[in-house]
C-alpha cells in the first residue's frame, strides 16, 4: 500500500492546502496530513484546532487522515513507516528553502523522498499568513479558505479585540 504524509503548519488550512491534499490523495492509498506543534512559534489556533478544521475540510476524502507530531519530520516519518513527503510549490520563491528542506530530509533519513506538487495557478498567491493578515483587518476571507475556517479565523480575532 502506497502512503505519504503531507506536513506543514496549516494555521490555519488553506483552500490552496486542500488543493495539494486532494490531488495527494489521489496518488497515494493513504495519505497522512499532520500539524507541526511547534513550540517555537505562537500560531493563531492551537495544534487541536488546527487538527479539528483540518479533520472538517477533509472529511469526503475517505484516505486521508488527519494527525499532529513535534519533532523532526524526518523522525515522524520513520516512526510512522512512510517513505514520501509531500510538499506543494506556489512560485520559485518557495523553491530554495523546500529543496533544502527536503535534502536534509533525505540526508536524517535516506529513505525519504519529497514529492513536490505545484500549486494551482488559483492558489497561487495563498498563504496561511496571508489569510491571518487579511482577516487581522477584518477583510474578505471566502475565497481563501472554507466557511467553517473562516468563522474561525474571525472568532479568533474578534476574541483578541475584546481580550486585548
Ligand atoms: O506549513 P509550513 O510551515 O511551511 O511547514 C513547514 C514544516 C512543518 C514542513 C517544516 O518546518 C518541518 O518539517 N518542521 C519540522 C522540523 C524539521 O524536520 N526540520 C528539518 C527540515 S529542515
Amino acid at each position: 500500500m502506497s502512503s505519504a504524509i503531507y506536513p506543514g503548519s496549516f494555521d490555519p488550512v488553506t483552500k490552496g492546502h486542500l488543493d495539494i491534499i486532494k490531488r495527494a490523495a489521489k496518488m497515494f492509498d493513504a495519505l497522512t496530513v499532520s500539524v507541526l506543534n511547534n513550540s517555537e512559534k505562537s500560531p493563531l489556533f492551537s495544534v487541536d484546532e488546527r487538527v479539528n478544521m483540518l479533520r472538517k475540510a477533509c472529511r469526503d476524502i475517505p484516505n486521508v487522515k488527519i494527525d499532529s507530531f513535534s519533532g523532526l519530520t524526518a523522525s515522524y516519518a520513520e516512526k510512522t513507516g512512510t517513505d514520501v513527503i509531500i510538499r506543494g510549490l506556489r512560485a520559485v520563491t518557495d523553491f530554495e528553502y523546500e529543496l533544502q528542506m527536503a535534502q536534509t530530509n533525505r540526508k536524517i533519513l535516506p529513505t525519504l523522498d519529497t514529492v513536490f506538487l505545484t500549486t494551482s495557478l488559483e492558489y497561487a498567491y495563498l498563504s496561511s499568513s496571508i489569510v491571518r493578515e487579511v482577516a487581522s483587518f477584518g477583510g474578505d476571507i471566502s475565497e481563501f479558505v472554507t466557511e467553517d475556517v473562516a468563522q474561525a479565523v474571525y472568532e479568533k480575532f474578534s476574541g483578541e479585540k475584546q481580550n486585548g
